[in-house]
């Protein structure tokens, strides 16, 4: 990779699978302000689904990662692996293209890029893999437990990509927690922007268990940073490396989460609702591996980004129909690609590229 110079010369062209979605339509920004040469690749699933204005210029190629050819990859110094099905709901629908996308298309992306040259390899992975933990507290090093196709995916992805590492060759996993915070390309399907969402247009906020599983949440904003972080990071640091990426103070019980977007929001009001079935998956995470090898780096406090999130639904305007609206849980509007018959039943745009370049 080239040294990152100052005064206008390139960071490094870097492409960025999956730039067109939640985390992708934040970090290109990011990357492109830090002075990096960005190229996205995305399918555009979610190219009608934009809340708020700001999406950055790239040099976008639509496609899919299913379809990669070898040419795709030369002449960068750098992949960030956004793209794929991004959540277990999906996986639930039909684990096979989980399998495909997140996991097979994914390996194969990460041995084109070897194949080309490409050095670093930042891949978009979760603390979901940890699963049921039975730890307290779960490390990079504590068994993974995934219990879900959508798990089970980035736990398979990161064993394929790692085992390429080698001279010339350095990933890095970053298993984020739960991310929230606003992006062009909005997601209510993750719990405290659901929550915040919730508060803000709803004036109340309900939790449907008894609150207790922990979940780490993290700034988009923050995850943003930290894929710069590493791609900038001397390659010891992070060859072959997986990081949990936070900070201690972002664990958090769903209660917890709910207490801060009532207290966050004027008049709101919290009514917990516990239901057998609900959601009791639960991990702590810890966070000390990123902070030895990024002490600099800040992460927001979570009642800052809560303050954050909040002003910044308010001065969109948001109401409670965009808050239901289906563009922005991405379960429901892929099924509603699916029932209209936009996408067949692998996936694919069913008239090609016009219906893919639709913005
Ligand atoms: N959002 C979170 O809370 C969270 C937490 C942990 C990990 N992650 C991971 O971070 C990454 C980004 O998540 P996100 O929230 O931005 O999800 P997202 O669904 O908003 O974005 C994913 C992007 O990938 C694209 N994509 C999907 N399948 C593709 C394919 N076959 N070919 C090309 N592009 C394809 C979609 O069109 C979309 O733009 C994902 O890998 C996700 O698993 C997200």
């Amino acid at each position: 990779m080239r040294d990152k110079l100052k005064g206008g010369t390139v960071a490094g062209r870097v492409l960025v699978t999956g730039h067109n979605g939640y985390v992708g339509s934040v970090l290109v920004p990011c990357l492109l302000e830090a002075g990096w040469e960005v190229t996205g690749m995305d399918s555009r699933y979610f190219s009608r689904c934009t809340l708020v204005a700001g999406l950055a210029e790239t040099t976008p190629v639509s496609k899919d990662i299913r379809d990669l050819e070898p040419a795709d990859l030369h002449g960068f110094d750098a992949v960030v692996h956004l793209a794929a099905l991004s959540n277990d709901p999906i996986g639930n629908l039909n684990a096979g293209w989980t399998e495909e996308i997140n996991f097979r298309a994914s390996a194969r992306l990460a041995e084109l890029a070897k194949a080309a040259g490409v050095r670093r390899f930042v891949f978009s992975s979760s603390c979901i893999m940890y699963g049921m933990s039975e730890a307290n507290v779960v490390t990079e090093e504590s068994p993974l437990a995934p219990s879900t196709e959508y798990a089970r995916s980035k736990v398979k992805s990161e064993r394929a990509i790692g085992q390429l590492a080698g001279e010339g060759f350095s990933p890095t996993f970053l298993r984020n927690g739960t991310i929230y915070g606003l992006s062009p390309r909005m997601r209510f399907d993750t719990v405290f922007n659901d929550l915040m969402g919730a508060a803000v247009t709803r004036g109340s906020v309900v939790v449907h268990s008894d609150g207790k599983p922990w979940r780490p949440v993290v700034h988009v904003q923050d995850v943003a940073r930290a894929f710069l972080a590493v791609l900038e990071a001397p390659e010891a640091d992070v060859h072959n490396q997986a990081f949990n990426t936070g900070a201690d103070h972002l664990n958090h019980q769903i209660i917890e989460l709910a207490e801060i977007a009532v207290k966050t929001v004027p008049g709101c009001e919290l009514e917990v609702q516990s239901r057998p079935g609900a959601d009791q998956r639960t991990y702590r995470t810890d966070f000390g591996k990123f902070a030895r090898v990024f002490p600099d780096f800040e992460f927001r406090g979570t009642r800052d980004g809560a303050r954050d999130l909040y002003e910044a639904l308010r001065a969109s305007g948001i109401t409670r129909e965009t808050f239901a609206d289906k563009r922005f849980t991405r379960l429901r509007w892929l099924s509603y690609l699916l029932d209209s018959g936009q996408l067949d039943t692998t996936l694919r745009w069913t008239n090609g590229k016009r219906q893919a370049n639709h913005d």
